[in-house]
């Protein structure tokens, strides 16, 4: 059993083929960075003119790397949301139109359950899979949630941001800070030379039980902070600044995955998504795991940000009868009660099946 993943929910277009047993065969992704950094964030409109530039593109490269054709597939899996419509409706158009010409079946895979899965891909010889339970704290640009995850079919949201995605929160201070987009990489590279205790942030629901993060009043104690004083014209400035900010978007995460771990009683937890390779977040969840006897696991950054071995994989276990309609909005959000600003007001528990 070999699948065709395709991945275009927002900046990046990508194919992958992935085997039965999670091994990634071939992995392709053309990135949009360049394209829309010189407008400080994603473009929808440009961002779907070059998934359909680059689809066919990365189809080929991902067959040719793995020396298969379309005859020996066995099905395509392809994200059908959340992200950009146009965006999505690319890859969809062009996985039907593969699955027509090859006769194959076409499954929609959730883009947020294939993060939660992406720790299962095998890409070097003495990769092992991931035990299931585990907690998972999914980060990425758009997206930030706390999930148990069950089996490659189960996961259950524990709870998520109320506003700003923590990816979000740091492009947006690196927007501030006139670092360029996007901002995580480069927050995260000043934070190290930085001391986070020359600032000080407030930390979000601070005292708060449960599983929600907020990384919009943040921003905005940033945003006041250098009105007031001005962005730092020296990188020693600049670095500290950036420190105190990473830590205060890095400490709430790492405190409530591990509240959500004991509280489950998964002693596991697994870091996804692009933000998961800020340094920052994995030194001290490696900390703080390894005190309170909980297994880590990370994987590797290819795995994190987006890809399409992960839809791979979780189109490997996907409903061949399910829908292939895209969605915009997180549809655990759709869900969830909102409040006039479409702020989240209670998140339900709710089970994606993918
Ligand atoms: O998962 P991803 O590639 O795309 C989606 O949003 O789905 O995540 C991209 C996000 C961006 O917000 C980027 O700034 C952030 O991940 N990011 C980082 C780091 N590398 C990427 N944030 C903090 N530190 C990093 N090292
Ligand atoms: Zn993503």
């Amino acid at each position: 059993m070999i699948v065709l993943g395709l991945e275009s929910s927002c900046d990046e277009t990508a194919a992958a083929l992935v085997d039965a047993e999670g091994r990634v065969l071939a992995d392709v992704v053309h990135s949009q960075v360049k394209l829309h950094a010189p407008f400080g964030g994603v473009v929808p409109e440009l961002a779907a003119r070059a998934h359909l530039a680059a689809v066919t593109a990365v189809v080929r490269e991902a067959l040719a790397r793995a020396e298969l054709s379309l005859a020996d597939l066995s099905r395509i899996a392809v994200t059908t949301g959340p992200g950009l419509a146009g965006a999505l409706l690319v890859g969809v158009s062009a996985a039907k139109a593969l699955g027509f010409a090859a006769d194959l079946p076409v499954v929609g895979v959730d883009h947020l359950h294939a993060h939660l899965l992406a720790v299962q891909l095998l890409r070097e010889p003495d990769d092992v899979p991931t035990p299931f339970p585990y907690v998972a704290l999914l980060v990425s640009g758009g997206h930030t949630g706390l999930y148990r995850v069950e089996s490659p079919t189960d996961a259950t949201l524990l709870g998520q941001t109320r506003d700003d995605a923590a990816g979000e929160a740091f492009d947006k201070a690196a927007k501030l800070l006139g670092l360029g987009y996007p901002g995580g990489p480069r927050i995260d590279r000043l934070a190290a030379l930085g001391r986070a205790e020359a600032h000080r942030f407030p930390t979000p629901l601070a005292g708060r039980e449960g599983y929600e993060f907020s990384f919009a009043g943040l921003k905005t104690a940033l945003s006041r902070h250098v009105e007031l004083h001005g962005v730092p014209n020296d990188e020693a400035g600049l670095a500290d600044l950036a420190a105190a900010y990473q830590g205060a978007i890095v400490r709430p995460l790492v405190e409530r995955s591990l509240a959500a771990c004991e509280a489950e009683g998964i002693p596991r937890l697994v870091l996804t998504g692009g933000v998961a390779a800020n340094r920052g977040l994995r030194e001290l969840a490696a900390a703080r795991a390894s005190a309170s006897g909980v297994e880590l696991r990370v994987p590797p950054l290819v795995s994190c940000t987006d890809n399409a071995a992960m839809v791979a994989y979780a189109g490997l276990h996907a409903d061949l009868e399910g829908s292939l309609e895209v969605y915009t909005r997180d549809a655990s959000r759709r869900r969830g009660r909102f409040g006039r600003g479409g702020e989240l007001l209670s998140p339900q528990r709710h089970t994606s099946r993918a």
